[in-house]
């Protein structure tokens, strides 16, 4: 008996073959269905589609699972780094120590930009939102490192993935210094990644920073639970601009742009402005009732995911993070208050019940930003900071694919059939 996927279409029977993963879901491989049988599958939205085999980050959304090339989410948030975890995504293994400091060196000594790209900031209106001054300098990467754009050239394709990954938190950074007016702050190579970029954020030239051993540590960590997550519609992004050949730093800037969208990344910025505007644990039920109402547009930001039906576990690990920043910081949120009796009434509401409705990654990780000290405005730009490992990485798996072609999704089409011009004179 074949494990072959049987489809009945017409008078006719096809077979498509099942295909299986090391875990997860089988898949059938459909890649025949339009030239059998003329028809096209149907999924907007992509709810029932897997869009490319991949090796880099596995997800049950049932069981709350994360696994990054096989550890979990939990595991590395505890015992790895964010340096760690990024050799890890692009090698595919854990670094050996020496492995690691080559690594980390690395990378540090790509953290400057180019000098010429500082006056770039100075086009932007001060008060421009950080996410576009992403899209806009990471977007003209290409125009100073070109020397790295081969991107059939495996080492081209190596160095322009260091850069990013290494000037990610010196644009950053820059774009919130531009924001408050105060002067750009040069990276420090003697600091780790997260200090450098803690450093270059809140230093200024005109007394020494000391960074917080607390802080870094759980910047680091909120690094790591951003850094990949399997073919979420921005790496999908990264993916499709990818496939076309387009460059990586062109690339990267296109999954900048769908991850600012408050559906995706942008809803660790919603979800924070969401808790203020609530205020006060006694106007919680009001925006229940507002999430549950099918005619209020307004949801509970930070709630919710495609995939993940139970807690997703990188919120479990944020909202453990946020005691400690707030403890370590003597910080007494009200926010915080809000945030978890919200979440244990919305646990406890038959709709959220229902719909399988859990915090997701962002519900949590604004009030540890905002207890450091970012504007909400620059939470989106922490999430495309780590998230760049996991898009780098997702490029170069697929760059790598000897069966990668360019993505082109066709449609079911319900416009005018062909009709006559018609002269103005006659309509
Ligand atoms: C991220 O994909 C990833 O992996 C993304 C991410 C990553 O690391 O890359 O995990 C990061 O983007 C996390 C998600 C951040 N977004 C938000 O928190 C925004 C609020 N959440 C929703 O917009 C929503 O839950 C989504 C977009 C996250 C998921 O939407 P789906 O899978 O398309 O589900 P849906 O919109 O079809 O919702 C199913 C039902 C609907 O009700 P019915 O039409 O079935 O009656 O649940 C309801 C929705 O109305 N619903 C919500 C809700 N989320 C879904 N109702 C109230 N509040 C919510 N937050």
């Amino acid at each position: 008996m074949s494990n072959d996927a049987r489809l009945i279409a017409g008078n006719e029977e096809y077979s498509y073959p099942v295909l299986s993963g090391s875990v997860g879901p089988d898949v059938i491989d459909i890649r025949k269905l339009y030239a059998q049988t003329g028809m096209f599958t149907y999924d907007p939205g992509f709810t029932s589609t897997a869009s490319c085999e991949s090796a880099l980050t596995y997800i049950d959304g049932d069981e709350g699972v994360l696994l990054h090339r096989g550890f979990s989410i939990e595991e590395l948030s505890e015992n790895s780094s964010f340096m760690e975890v990024s050799y890890l995504l692009l090698n595919g293994e854990l670094p050996s120590s020496a492995e690691l400091d080559e690594f980390s060196r690395t990378i540090t000594r790509h953290t400057m930009l180019h000098e010429q790209l500082a006056t770039f900031y100075r086009g932007f209106r001060r008060d421009a939102h950080p996410m576009a001054i992403m899209c806009g300098v990471v977007g003209a990467l290409s125009a100073f490192y070109h020397d790295s754009t081969d991107i059939s050239d495996p080492v081209h394709r190596k160095i322009s993935s260091h850069r990013l990954i290494a000037k990610m938190p010196t644009i950053a950074a820059m774009a919130y210094k531009y924001s408050v007016g105060q002067p750009f702050v040069y990276p420090d190579n003697s600091l780790s990644y997260t200090g450098n970029f803690l450093r270059m954020t809140f230093g200024v030239p005109a007394e020494p920073y000391v960074v917080n051993p607390v802080v870094e540590q759980a910047l680091d960590r909120i690094f790591i639970l951003h850094a990949d997550h399997e073919q979420n519609a921005s790496t999908s992004t990264v993916r499709l601009a990818g496939s076309s050949g387009a460059n990586p730093f062109a690339c990267i800037a296109a999954g900048i742009a769908c991850l600012w969208g408050p559906a995706h990344g942008g809803a660790n910025e919603a979800a924070l402005n969401m808790l203020k505007e609530i205020g006060t644990p006694d106007k919680i039920p009001h925006y229940i009732e507002r999430a549950k109402d099918k005619n209020d547009p307004f949801r509970l930001m930070g709630f919710g995911h495609r995939v993940y039906k139970n807690y997703d576990p990188r919120a479990t690990v944020m909202q453990k993070t946020v005691r400690e920043v707030l403890t370590a910081l003597k910080v007494n949120d009200p926010i915080f208050e809000v945030a978890l009796q919200l979440e244990e009434m919305a646990l406890n509401d038959p709709y959220f019940i229902e719909k399988k409705l859990f915090p997701n990654v962002d519900f949590y990780s604004g009030i540890i930003l905002s207890a450091i000290g970012f504007p909400t405005t620059m939470f989106t730009v922490l999430f495309a900071l780590a998230r760049t490992v996991g898009w780098v990485a997702q490029w170069n798996e697929m760059i790598s694919d000897p069966g990668q072609k360019i993505g082109r999704p066709r449609q079911l089409y319900t416009g005018p059939t062909a009709r006559e011009y018609v002269p103005l004179d006659n309509r």
